[in-house]
C-alpha cells in the first residue's frame, strides 16, 4: 500500500511539473498521459481486489475510486473500475483530462462542434499501455463493453466541474453534466488513517 502511495505521490509531482513546464497545451497533456502510462506500468500496485467492480445488484455499471487530488482539488487521478456496458455522449470536460488503460478495453470516440451537432474525428482503444489526452474543450465520447479497469486523470477534481457540457443526441441540444458523487476513497495513506 505504501509503494502504491509512493508511485502515485511521485507522478502526480511530475504532473503538476509538467503542467508548469509546458502548460495546458497539446504537448503537456500528451506528457500528462505519458507518465500515467509509466505508472500504470507498475501492475503489481493496482490489484484488482483493491478496485471491485459494481455487482449485478449495483445501479451503476462502474465505480470511480480517487487515488489523488490536492487540497484544492486540482490534479485528482481516478481508477474506473467497470463491469459491463458503459456508454457516455459526447461531452468536454472544461479542464484537461487524460485517460490510461490498465485492464480491459475503453473505446474512445473524438468529435468536432458542427452547425448541426457534433461529427466524429478520430477514436482510439485504451487498453494497458496506452492512453488519450485532451484539452479542455476537447470532445469524446467513451465506450466499454466488458471488465475493465483505467485511470482517469483531470486538472480539477470531478466534483468541481460543474459546467461539463454533453451532447444530447435524441434531443439535439447541448446540456449540462449534473455533478459527479458516489466516488469512493482509494487512497491508501487516508485509508489507514
Ligand atoms: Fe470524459
Amino acid at each position: 500500500m505504501q509503494a502504491r502511495t509512493d508511485a502515485v505521490t511521485a507522478a502526480m509531482d511530475d504532473i503538476r511539473k509538467i503542467e508548469v513546464d509546458l502548460g495546458v497545451t497539446r504537448e503537456g497533456v500528451q506528457a500528462i498521459r505519458d507518465r500515467l502510462v509509466k505508472l500504470s506500468s507498475h501492475r503489481e500496485l493496482f490489484p484488482s481486489a483493491d478496485f471491485p467492480a459494481p455487482g449485478s445488484d449495483d445501479e451503476q455499471s462502474s465505480f470511480l475510486y480517487r487515488l489523488a487530488q490536492d487540497s484544492d482539488d486540482r490534479f485528482a487521478l481516478y481508477a474506473q473500475s467497470s463491469r459491463g456496458q458503459v456508454e457516455t455522449p459526447v461531452h468536454n470536460h472544461t479542464t484537461w483530462a487524460v485517460v490510461v488503460g490498465f485492464d480491459g478495453h475503453e473505446h474512445n470516440r473524438f468529435f468536432e462542434r458542427t452547425a448541426d451537432g457534433v461529427n466524429q474525428v478520430d477514436d482510439h482503444m485504451v487498453e494497458a499501455g496506452t492512453g488519450v489526452a485532451m484539452l479542455p474543450d476537447d470532445l469524446h465520447s467513451i465506450h466499454i463493453d466488458g471488465p475493465a479497469l483505467n485511470f482517469h486523470c483531470y486538472g480539477l477534481a470531478l466534483e468541481r466541474l460543474d459546467g461539463r457540457e454533453y451532447y444530447n443526441a435524441t434531443e439535439d441540444t447541448w446540456k449540462i453534466f449534473k455533478g459527479i458523487s458516489g466516488i469512493r476513497e482509494g487512497r491508501t495513506d487516508l485509508q489507514s488513517c
